[in-house]
């Protein structure tokens, strides 16, 4: 399938998720195979603009990720061009809209799923934005802002004519925030009515689920928490869509996935201490920010147990002994103590033979 002339390899996308889908996560995802698309965690367009350090960093990506969507948010139309212009030196493939989230600090500012409740200012955000640069330009979005207002068919038909080269749904509302369950009805009408690509998102956590989505209607899925869970979902899924049995995960492909992911965070901005792999034309770099400048091993150990810290909260769902992992993961103090505990968990019954 393509967004726009951007082709993706599968209809599996990993959904944007902030604090949780960095670099070194869809990598290793994308490593797995079967995934289309990966979407960096929300950026903002304002920190974009003004050449923010932190907010770059957020927006890193490798080549080996591709095709990526780097998505932000933001309200004002010219800062969202000028952005979208950024996003598209960077070299990303796709510029995506956040007109989803329903945190207060990102939806007071007219940004996030406000936008939604102004669908005449979100199409302008859209048509500034497609006017400005030649990547596609997508939208996400959520059914509505509640239940009365759950005008997502007409507010995506409206992105579609602003110019979007796709939309993705979260079939819950604003006001549901994560209660309840995904409409994917609801998603699967905008696909009909619309001529662009339309992505479902909500409630896969099997790669069945996913398979099933797709049966329905829309052209793309987007996985997010399921991927958090099981980051095999969409090669799995993939899997199905072949006519293949899923593949089997076993304790210890696990268990190296989180060594894999410490691995790589190690390594992190540890060979460009002061500069990023896509930087921004024109905006020369500032020094980066005191937490990431020479911030010395300790407090760059911090960070990756901090980073494991958040993923087991999601990883350890639904392991047996999960809730005794993630107590343990989130006790350890030290890298070494980090390995330790993966090894004794994924990896006692390979290493006692
Ligand atoms: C931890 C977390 C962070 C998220 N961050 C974002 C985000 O930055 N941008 C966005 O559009 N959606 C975000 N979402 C929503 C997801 O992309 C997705 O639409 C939602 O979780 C429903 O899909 P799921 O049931 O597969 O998780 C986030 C979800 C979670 C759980």
């Amino acid at each position: 399938m393509k967004i726009g002339s951007v082709d993706l390899p599968s209809p599996f996308a990993v959904a944007p998720m902030a604090g949780m889908t960095d670099t070194a996560f869809r990598r290793l995802v994308k490593r797995h195979g079967g995934c289309g698309l990966v979407v960096t965690e929300m950026v903002s367009a304002e920190g974009l603009v003004r050449g923010i350090d932190r907010t770059l960093e957020y927006a890193e990506y490798t080549e080996e990720e591709r095709p990526v969507s780097i998505q932000i948010f933001g309200g004002d139309p010219e800062k969202m061009a000028a952005a979208a212009q950024i996003v598209e030196g960077m070299g990303a493939d796709i510029v995506d809209v956040n007109m989803g989230c329903p945190v207060p600090k990102i939806a007071k500012h007219n940004a996030g799923c406000s936008l939604m409740r102004e669908p005449g200012h979100a199409a302008t955000v859209i048509g500034a934005m497609a006017k400005a640069v030649k990547i596609p330009v997508t939208v996400k979005m959520r059914a509505g802002w509640n239940d009365s207002e759950r005008n997502a068919p007409a507010l995506a038909k409206m992105m579609e004519d602003a110019g979007a080269a796709a939309v993705a749904v979260h079939g819950r509302t604003a006001a549901q925030s994560y209660s309840g369950s995904a409409d994917w009805d609801l998603v699967a009408r905008i696909a009909d009515d619309l001529t662009i690509p339309v992505f479902g998102s909500g409630d896969c956590l099997e790669p069945e689920q996913v398979i099933a989505k797709l049966r329905a209607g829309v052209e793309g899925v987007l996985v997010g928490r399921g991927v958090l869970r099981n980051p095999w979902i969409l090669a799995q899924a993939a899997d199905l869509a072949a006519g293949r049995p899923p593949r089997p995960v076993t304790l210890a492909d696990r268990g190296q996935f989180l060594l894999d992911y410490i691995d790589l965070l190690v390594h992190e901005r540890v060979h460009d201490a002061d500069g990023f792999r896509h930087s921004a034309p024109g905006t020369e770099h500032p020094a980066p920010s005191t937490q990431h400048s020479a911030p010395g091993a300790r407090s760059h150990d911090r960070w990756v147990i901090n980073k494991l810290r958040a993923l087991g909260s999601w990883y350890t769902k639904g392991l047996d002994n999960g809730s005794h992992l993630r107590t343990a993961i989130n006790r350890a103090e030290s890298l070494a103590e980090l390995r330790e505990i993966v090894g004794a968990f994924f990896f006692a019954s390979v290493s006692v033979a």
